[in-house]
């Protein structure tokens, strides 16, 4: 069920106490910010993309004006079908400062995503190649605000290794160096004043949970739910922010496969809170409009592989059309391997790598790499595609992609659907050499979202994450 077994013995495990039944009282303040990052010319957006081939996400219509009245409000989700689902109801009191830099904030996003400048942005020595944004200046403008603005807070409850710390290597290194860059970094968004922050994050590891209070074989997550549970009920009942919003406001981040189970263990953790997880499968819960698609990084003793800090130039010939190597997990993996392993000689297709293969040199001599779904829907391979200039082919079944708020997928990479497998060669031979070169372009502009850096730097993976972050808490108003 998991790609690392759970090692360690049990750590006391309280008794299941479920927190539920919390009467939501107030009213529904929803404004689709997000939607102005869509690229649709005449003002109606849809959500996540402008390509309807692109995953089945449900459309939410977009609000070409402020929403001022309340049923300008519901009607923004109404066409959702998340919309039964999420209700966040916030009831903050609250700091008048804090909404009024919001209301600004998104004030100015709309006025920059009206621009919808096709150029090419520049800002000091940063150029944004726009053909991989939504909307380069709605984005561009949000980040801009985000830097001046955002504050978050970070829970102190809690002991390490659970909370407080996460791990840094192998397949779930974006959970941990996120945890350790709020917890230990020089960043300037966490603040240490409750009352000044737009969120607030949990900063438990799920992976530690796992590895930890997690019998191994049982299959059994109940440990994990009620560490989830007692965390938020221990925060919910020493401070006062998590009833304002029913957790509206505030974030759990993981990568583990079960992180979506662990936060079962709160009704309101699973519904409301903003959940950023790598297992973004969006027929098991994760919702698009409130959660954050995290990618998945494996990093072999914690760094990337030497291979992949700077791939080959450009012109570099690529022999192979297309490269996978890995375990037949999951239902995906199985049709891919049937259909083409010992197929074909440009589909370099295997379950184990040869022994006289090295996995990142294919990746680097491929035009186009697979990245399937396993046994969740992420998968490591894409950001390693990224990193070497091999065109990103996603094959999988509900899966949000990580940032797909503000990019545009199809200007770096390649979606098959699942029934197409057996025409995979002709689909790939089928992309003119101009379109590959400019899905190439794509990925080089891509990169630097995810890209882990210590100390971290702008528009980087981990800015990119709170990017996310503060696009989700954007579209929550206080009253
Ligand atoms: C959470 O969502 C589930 C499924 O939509 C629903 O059955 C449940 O009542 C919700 N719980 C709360 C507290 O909103
Ligand atoms: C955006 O377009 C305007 C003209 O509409 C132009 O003056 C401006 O330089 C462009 N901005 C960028 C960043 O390209
Ligand atoms: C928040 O609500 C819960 C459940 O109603 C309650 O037990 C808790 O005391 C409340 N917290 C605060 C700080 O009032
Ligand atoms: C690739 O381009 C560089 C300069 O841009 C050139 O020096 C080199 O010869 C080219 N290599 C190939 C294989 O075409
Ligand atoms: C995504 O969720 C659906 C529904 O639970 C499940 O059938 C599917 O296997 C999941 N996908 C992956 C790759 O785990």
């Amino acid at each position: 069920m998991m790609k690392n077994g759970g090692g360690g013995g049990g750590g006391g495990v309280a008794s299941p106490i479920v927190v539920l039944s919390v009467v939501f009282a107030a009213s529904i303040a929803i404004v689709f910010v997000l939607g102005y990052f869509s690229d649709r010319a005449n003002g109606f957006g849809s959500f996540y993309s402008g390509s309807e081939a692109e995953l089945k996400i449900p459309r939410v219509e977009l609000v070409t004006a402020a929403a001022r009245t309340r049923n300008d409000e519901s009607r923004a989700v109404l066409s959702s079908e998340f919309s039964s689902k999420f209700k966040p109801t916030v009831r903050r009191r609250a700091n008048n400062k804090l909404e009024q830099g919001l209301a600004r904030a998104r004030a100015a996003i709309r006025k920059a995503a009206s621009i919808r400048n096709k150029s090419v942005i520049i800002t000091k020595n940063d150029i944004l190649s726009s053909a991989i944004y939504w909307n380069p200046s709605a984005f561009l403008q949000s980040y801009k605000e985000m830097e001046r603005r955002f504050k978050i807070y970070v829970y102190q409850e809690g002991e390490p290794p659970i909370v407080h710390d996460g791990p840094c290597k192998d397949i779930y290194t974006s959970e941990g160096r996120f945890i350790h860059e709020m917890e230990h970094g020089n960043n300037k968004f966490r603040t240490s004043n409750a009352q000044a922050a737009h969120v607030y994050f949990m900063p438990f590891s799920v992976t530690w949970m796992v590895k930890y209070l997690y019998k191994p074989n049982t299959y059994d997550l109940t440990p994990l739910k009620v560490f989830a549970s007692d965390y938020v009920k221990l925060i919910s009942t020493k401070h006062p922010f998590w009833n304002r919003t029913q957790g509206a406001d505030h974030f759990m981040l993981s990568c583990h496969d079960w992180a979506p189970h662990a936060s079962r263990g709160d009704a309101f953790l699973y519904n409301t809170s903003i959940r950023v997880l790598c297992n973004a499968n969006s027929s098991e819960g994760f919702n698009p409009q409130k959660d954050v698609s995290l990618p998945e990084i494996h990093l072999y003793g914690g760094i990337v592989n030497p291979k992949l800090i700077s791939p080959p130039p450009s012109n570099t010939s690529r022999p192979y059309l297309a490269f996978f190597a890995g375990g037949i997990h999951g239902s995906i993996r199985p049709i891919l391997l049937k259909h083409w392993k010992d197929r074909d000689s440009d589909l370099h297709i295997y379950e184990y790598l040869p022994k006289d293969q090295d996995y990142y040199d294919s990746m680097l001599r491929s035009k186009f790499c697979l990245c399937p779904s396993g046994y969740e829907v992420a998968s490591p391979r894409i950001v390693e595609a990224i990193y070497a200039e091999c065109i990103p082919v996603i094959l999988s079944d509900h899966y949000v992609l990580p940032f797909s708020d503000v990019l545009r997928w199809d200007a770096f990479s390649i979606q098959v659907d699942i029934s197409e497998i057996p025409r995979l060669k002709e689909i790939l031979l089928a992309v003119s050499e101009d379109k590959y070169m400019r899905l190439k372009e794509g990925l080089r502009a891509v990169r630097r979202h995810f890209v882990l850096n210590q100390p971290v730097e702008r528009f980087d993976m981990f800015h990119t994450i709170l990017h996310s972050v503060w696009l989700r808490r954007l579209n929550l108003r206080a009253r």
